[in-house]
Order: C-alpha cells, then sequence, then structure tokens
C-alpha cells in the first residue's frame, strides 16, 4: 500500500503520454501511474543503479513495455510531458531542472526542504497551479506547475508557504502553522533570536490569513 505522502503525489499527476519518475528509487510512483493509466509511458530515472533496479523489479511483468529505466543525474536531454521530482532536497530538485535539455510541460515537485526556493525558481518559467501542504508524519509541501510564457509574480508570504496554502488553507497546512508557532515562540523565549521572531511573525500573519484576513 503506498504511504499518505506517495498517494497524495500520485493524485496530482495529471493525466499524461509521458512521465518522468526522477530519482524514482522503488518506483512506486511510475508504477502507480502505469497501473491507473494516469501515464501511457512512464521513464524511471535514478542517478542511483541500485534504486534503478529496485524500481525494475517493482514494476509488474505486464506494465514493463511501457517502461524506460535509465540510470542518470536528473532530467538530462528527456522528454516528457510531466516529472515528478519528489523525496529530495529542494536545491537538488532546482539543480536537476536548471540541468535539464527540455523543460517538461508540467512538474509536480515534493521538496523535503527549502520549497521557498522551489517556488522562486519554478515561478520564473512555470505557473504554479497547486500548492499544498500534506501530513504523513512529517509535513511535505507538493507543488504543481504548469509551464508558461508570461508566470504571475509570486508574494514574499506566498514564496514561503505557497499561494493555494494561504487562499484554501487546509487543515494539514493550519495545523503545521501551529506547530511551528509552538515551536518558534519556545525557541524565541529561551534564545530572543531575531531570525526566529521574524519567522515567528510570518507564520502568525500567514496563519491570520487563514483565519480570514487578506493575503
Ligand atoms: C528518497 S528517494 C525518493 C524516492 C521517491 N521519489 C519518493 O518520493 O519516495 C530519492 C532518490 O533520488 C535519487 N536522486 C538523488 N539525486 C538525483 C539526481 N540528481 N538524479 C536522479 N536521481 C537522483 C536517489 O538516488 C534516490 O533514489
Amino acid at each position: 500500500m503506498l504511504s499518505r505522502r506517495l498517494d497524495k503525489l500520485l493524485c496530482l499527476v495529471p493525466e499524461c503520454r509521458i512521465l518522468a519518475d526522477v530519482g524514482c528509487d522503488h518506483g512506486y510512483v511510475g508504477t502507480e501511474a502505469l497501473k491507473r493509466n494516469i501515464a501511457e509511458r512512464v521513464i524511471f530515472a535514478d542517478i542511483s543503479a541500485k534504486s534503478l533496479s529496485k524500481a525494475r523489479a517493482n514494476c509488474p511483468d505486464e506494465l514493463q513495455d511501457r517502461a524506460t529505466f535509465v540510470c542518470q543525474d536528473g532530467l538530462a536531454d528527456l522528454q516528457c510531458d510531466c516529472a515528478v521530482i519528489a523525496g529530495m532536497g529542494g536545491m537538488e530538485i532546482i539543480s536537476i531542472l536548471r540541468k535539464a535539455k527540455n523543460l517538461p510541460h508540467m512538474l509536480v515537485l515534493q521538496p523535503n526542504r527549502n520549497a521557498r526556493e522551489v517556488r522562486e525558481f519554478v515561478s520564473d518559467s512555470y505557473r504554479i497551479t497547486q500548492d499544498s501542504k500534506i501530513s504523513d508524519g512529517k509535513y511535505y509541501d507538493m507543488i504543481v506547475a504548469c509551464i508558461c510564457a508570461d508566470p504571475p509574480k509570486l508574494s514574499e508570504l506566498e514564496l514561503e508557504f505557497g499561494a493555494d496554502n494561504l487562499s484554501h488553507p487546509t487543515e494539514d497546512f493550519v495545523s503545521y502553522l501551529k506547530k511551528e508557532q509552538t515551536k518558534l515562540t519556545n525557541i524565541l523565549h529561551s534564545c530572543g533570536d531575531p531570525d526566529v521572531a521574524d519567522r515567528l511573525s510570518r507564520v502568525e500573519k500567514a496563519l491570520a490569513i487563514c483565519m480570514g484576513g487578506q493575503i
């Protein structure tokens, strides 16, 4: 059974002809996308040969003719309609997109950290169409983006928290903000660090917006 994180991620993958599961590791996302006919074909890519063998072994025989397995760094010169890049650091995701020869039309990204930097980088050439915080033991950001000639500029708060989270806050996002507020308040009491105070004030601003304030 898929984890809540992977299940949510998969729900965000649009129907497409060629999906690249970049940093596929076990290959669960790509395999499930084939099973559910979300993608006609999947390119499983991983920098690690060991991970790629896992993906190949986990992909049922009857789906193998719709699957390609490539051991490489990032997207390189792959051609795909959509790329899922999940479960790695945001700076690695940015580096993969920066080095890609062909930018996919759609992206489904789940950075483990540095989501702000990912939003900033992606919003240069993509419109972020969905951006949600998901709880699955930890909190995960899931960002869906569609290539765009004139993408909208995001505010500082939208870069930090995701525009969708602010305009359509989910229970998971509000619980994330409340936990952050408690954690940062405790840290601030013990150290008085102005950076912590700044972050706390942005978290409280986001909470106020979720409770009905203006973005
Ligand atoms: C923690 S796993 C995530 C697996 C899966 N995407 C998920 O979300 O559960 C990260 C995978 O990304 C791969 N990886 C890291 N950097 C990569 C890169 N630049 N190009 C391709 N694969 C990469 C690692 O080898 C590893 O298999």
